[in-house]
C-alpha cells in the first residue's frame, strides 16, 4: 500500500442499514501476485484468501485454532491463518497450497504425500503439506518423533498419522 493513500475507509452501507463498517486496504502478495483489496478489520487471513480470492485450497477445520486444515505460509513460516488477521499480513507475502507447484511439477512435499499415501479424504492435506515443509525448513533430517512433534498442531481424522509421517521422512530425503 501506498503511504499517501488514505488506510481506512468508512462506509455506510446503505440507508435502510443503521451499522457503519469500517474498512482497511491490504497489499498482500500471494503465490507471487500482489492483491489490493479491501477488508474489514476482523477479517481473518484464511477468509481473505478462500472468500476474496477463491484459493478454496486452503482449508477451515475448527474454530478453535486446533486443526491446522488452514496452514499457509507467511514470510516464509508456518502459520495457521485462522489466527492471523489479514490486516496483520498486510505488506507480507503468502504461500497456499495452491502455489506450491511450478510448471504443473508437484512440490516435492506433495509427490511425497502422494507416494506415500499420505493422505485419504484430502481435507487436512494442504495443511498437513504446508507445515511439513514448514518442519523440514527448520529441520531439513527431522527423525520419525521430530515428526510427530512437529505436525501435532495438524489434526487428520482418516490416516492414523502413519503414512503422513512417512511422507515427510521421505521428502526429507528427497
Ligand atoms: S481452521 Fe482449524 S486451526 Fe485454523
Ligand atoms: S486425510 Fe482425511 S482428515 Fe486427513
Amino acid at each position: 500500500m501506498r503511504h499517501d493513500e488514505p488506510r481506512h475507509d468508512i462506509r455506510a452501507q446503505g440507508e435502510s442499514e443503521s451499522y457503519i463498517m469500517v474498512h482497511i486496504k491490504v497489499s498482500i502478495t500471494v503465490n507471487g501476485t500482489q492483491q489490493e483489496k479491501d477488508v474489514e478489520p476482523r477479517t481473518l487471513l484464511v477468509h481473505f484468501l478462500r472468500d476474496q480470492l477463491q484459493l478454496t485450497g486452503t482449508n477451515i477445520g475448527c474454530d478453535t485454532s486446533s486443526c491446522g486444515a488452514c496452514t499457509i505460509h507467511l514470510d516464509g513460516e508456518a502459520v495457521k491463518s485462522c489466527t492471523v488477521l489479514a490486516a496483520q499480513a498486510d505488506g507480507g507475502t503468502v504461500t497456499t497450497i495452491e502455489g506450491l507447484s511450478k510448471d504443473g511439477v508437484m512440490h516435492p512435499m506433495q509427490q511425497a504425500f502422494m507416494e506415500n499415501h499420505g493422505l485419504q479424504c484430502g481435507y487436512c492435506t494442504p495443511g498437513m503439506v504446508m507445515a511439513s515443509i514448514g518442519l523440514l525448513n527448520e529441520n531439513p533430517n527431522p527423525t520419525e518423533e521430530e515428526v510427530r512433534l512437529g505436525l501435532e498442531g495438524n489434526l487428520c481424522r482418516c490416516t492414523g498419522y502413519h503414512n503422513i509421517v512417512k511422507s515427510v521422512l521421505a521428502a526429507a530425503k528427497k
